[in-house]
């Protein structure tokens, strides 16, 4: 219902509450709640009485019913899950996977109180930044599961270049990268058999403007702090969404090309010196080129290696 109240109340313009009550159905207590909800949101509707209702300020709050405005994807999106404030996107997504939520649901909110990153980090999740995660039943080889990030690091990145001046750059395994300072992190969860990942949660976490503590300032940045600008979270969502979802839909037909093609516009590991550190070791190379499953493609004084995961620094 706030969905069709916002959308009645779009122009600008004192619409009565008799009105929105008649069109939609409802009384005009339902309408008064309703509004009164919006409200706490951080809605500015201005409500006068023999005059009505009038929207004067719509702010940037990440509710199913900004984000789905204009919202033309297949799959990504269908649902959308919002909180203020939740432990973890991931974690919330994982139990909406065992009650067999349907695929693309969205998990989002404004603040995470234990946001987690690769490695069991925390990630710092403060008011301001894009804190999400998508629920996907890939139904692909475990040893393709790479590309589901990758896919996700190529929508934000489409996303950053369409709604900023900003030329990010994607890391390898899956981090995106403005003056080399890290503003965007994705950490995939999965569940898989032999042949098929059954599940997939992708979460994600974009540094759009939200403080940064001055420890985390020397290694990372945010779209505030690269532009100056404070662009609204519901359009760049928005637009991730739809370039995931196309990114998902050459995954799901099997057009791993597409995406490993797409990935190295933005990648500029190639041809790269580097250190990459996994759990047990630490392997020093030059980067021949990431394969049709991700992995990184290292040449060392010991040959050819491949790699799978671990943390890369340039050299
Ligand atoms: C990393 O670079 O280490 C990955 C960071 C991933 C952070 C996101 S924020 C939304 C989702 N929920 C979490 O708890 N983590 C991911």
């Amino acid at each position: 219902m706030r969905e069709k109240i916002l959308e009645l109340l779009d122009k600008g313009v004192f619409v009565s509450g008799e009105k929105i009550a008649q069109r939609l159905g409802v009384s005009r207590t339902a309408v008064w709640k309703q509004v009164k909800s919006l409200q706490e949101l951080g809605y500015t509707i201005e409500s006068v009485r023999n005059k009505g209702y009038r929207l004067i300020v719509r702010p940037d709050v990440l509710i199913p019913e900004e984000i789905k405005k204009g919202l033309n994807t297949r799959i990504i999106g269908r649902e959308i899950r919002y909180f203020k404030t939740i432990s973890s996107t991931n974690a919330y997504a994982k139990q909406l996977v065992e009650k067999n939520i349907q695929e693309g649901t969205i998990v989002v909110a404004d603040v995470q109180t234990k946001g987690r990153g690769r490695k069991n980090r925390t990630w710092s999740s403060n008011y301001g930044g894009l804190w999400f995660s998508f629920v996907l039943y890939p139904h692909i080889p475990p040893e393709r599961g790479m590309l589901v990030t990758m896919a996700s690091s190529v929508a934000v990145a489409h996303a950053i270049k369409e709604n900023t001046n900003l030329n990010p750059i994607i890391k390898w395994p899956n981090d995106l990268l403005i003056h080399n300072k890290k503003i965007c992190g994705i950490l995939t969860e999965l569940d898989a058999e032999m042949d098929r990942i059954n599940y997939s949660i992708v979460g994600i976490g974009l540094n759009v403007n939200n403080e940064l503590d001055v420890d985390l300032k020397k290694i990372a940045s945010s779209i505030y702090l690269e532009t100056g600008i404070q662009i609204p979270r519901v359009r760049l969502l928005r637009s991730i969404l739809t370039y995931f979802d196309e990114q998902y839909d050459a995954l799901k037909s099997d057009n791993y090309e597409k995406i490993r093609n797409d990935w190295f516009t933005y990648a500029n590991i190639i041809g790269k010196k580097i250190q990459v550190q996994t759990e047990k070791t630490t392997t020093t190379g030059t980067v021949s080129t990431i394969d049709d499953s991700g992995c990184l493609i290292l040449e060392t004084n010991q040959g050819s290696i491949r790699i799978v995961s671990g943390d890369v620094t340039y050299l």
